[in-house]
């Protein structure tokens, strides 16, 4: 039976200070973490056996997904010391995955298509694997593939390794971070050494021509960096309003304490428990957690907002993310522009009338539990 295996054991550093606190995998996505959204995804497909590769942060990940029994179904976790790198992590679950073929995931990645259909796929080509693919208009922060007619891959280049003819980039697919895999993978990979499947392995397998190519439809978003995540969030909750046939313009939870001089202005997404007073402005593009309290006149636009914040009076927040435990004190402004945001880690007080203003060079990223007493960035 076809089992899944997701790899989940890396830094997340591009993400800092977020995974300081919060392990990459976790990070929410629409108010799910990133790979309990996979997870369901896979079961959807009867995918219902699935062992988490994980290494950083590994007890916090299994704290939170246990035996799977929650989630509909059963997980276990390799034990990786160090980050073994991408292949060397699924090496480590041979045992479990040597007896049929099985999705491997990168646990960072925002998708929303049909599971089923590439095993289909994958069962007509018969290659040892199958990579899940993406065209974007600029592939080269990612890596590439060149794909024949009948959908082979005949060269894997991985990330920077690619150089365009003529040195211009065209929309070209690129590797969306999803593959379904024989088990005859596991011959190109070496035991207890650091390897990546992408670097050390795909390049092998598409010069043999054991390599397919598998276009998908619907969102992907890989959440490598703050504005990815940002983005990927915003898309995300405009896919899942489209599935829903114009019936709903929010999502917003039933428990919604909102004052009747507030405008929410939509899409935005609300979770479990939050007050919202009065003159409020919420959104478009804000998605807002669990336990979030946010009081008189204060304006949000473009922002993700963790559980347990609290945001006081009169504040205005545009291009921001606020993890979880943040307090906001009155009169703060907060803004982010298009490329940098303002990035609050867990448990960051913000204090009154301070304000921080991303420049146009770079974010501005607070590390958790910080108090910022004075203003920061160009005004
Ligand atoms: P950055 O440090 O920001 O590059 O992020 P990352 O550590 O997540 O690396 P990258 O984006 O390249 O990783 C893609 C996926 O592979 C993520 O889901 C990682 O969790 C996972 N990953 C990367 N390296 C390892 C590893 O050595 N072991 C395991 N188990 N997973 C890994």
């Amino acid at each position: 039976m076809t089992k899944g295996i997701i790899i989940s054991g890396g830094w997340g550093t591009r993400l800092r200070p977020l995974t300081c606190t919060i392990p990459k995998p976790l990070i929410p996505i629409v108010n799910k973490p990133v790979i309990e959204r996979q997870i369901l995804l896979l079961r959807s497909a009867g995918v219902t056996e699935i062992i988490l590769a994980v290494s950083v942060m590994a007890d916090v990940l299994k704290n939170f997904f246990k035996d799977g029994k929650d989630f509909g179904v059963k997980i276990q976790y390799t034990d990786e010391k160090v980050p073994m790198g991408t292949a060397g992590a699924i090496k480590l679950a041979e045992d479990f995955l040597k007896d049929d073929n099985f999705f491997m995931l990168n646990g960072d990645v925002i998708l929303n298509f049909d599971f089923n259909q590439m095993l289909k796929i994958h069962e007509k080509c018969k290659g040892i694997g199958l990579i899940a693919s993406k065209v974007v208009e600029d592939p080269s922060r990612y890596g590439v593939l060149i794909v024949d007619n009948a959908g082979r891959i005949n060269k894997f280049f991985e990330k920077d390794e690619y150089l365009p003819p003529g040195g211009k980039y065209v929309p070209m697919p690129i590797n969306a971070g999803v593959y379904l895999l024989e088990p005859d993978i596991f011959k190109y990979i070496e035991p207890a050494k650091k390897v990546s499947i992408e670097r050390d392995v795909f390049p092998k397998l598409a010069n043999e021509g054991n390599l397919y190519n598998y276009p998908i439809l619907g969102i992907w978003k890989d959440i490598g960096k703050p504005e990815e995540l940002l983005e990927g969030n915003i898309q995300l909750m405009e896919e899942i309003l489209q599935g829903l046939k114009g019936q709903q313009r929010n999502i917003i939870d039933e428990s919604l304490d909102v004052d009747g001089k507030a405008l929410i202005y939509p899409p935005v997404t609300i979770g479990k428990n939050v007050i919202i007073r009065k003159k409020c402005e919420i959104g478009p593009n804000v998605i807002i957690g669990d336990n979030v309290y946010i009081g008189d006149n204060t304006k949000i636009k473009e922002t993700l907002i963790y559980d347990k914040a609290y945001i006081s009076k009169n504040v205005k927040i545009e291009k921001a993310i606020i993890s979880d435990n943040c307090v906001i004190n009155d009169d703060v402004e907060l803004k982010g522009n298009n490329q940098n945001l303002v990035i609050l880690a867990s448990y960051v007080e913000v204090l009154e009338n301070v304000s921080l203003f991303a420049p146009s060079n770079g974010s501005i990223t607070v590390c958790h539990h910080e108090t910022i007493r004075e203003d920061i960035g160009f005004f």
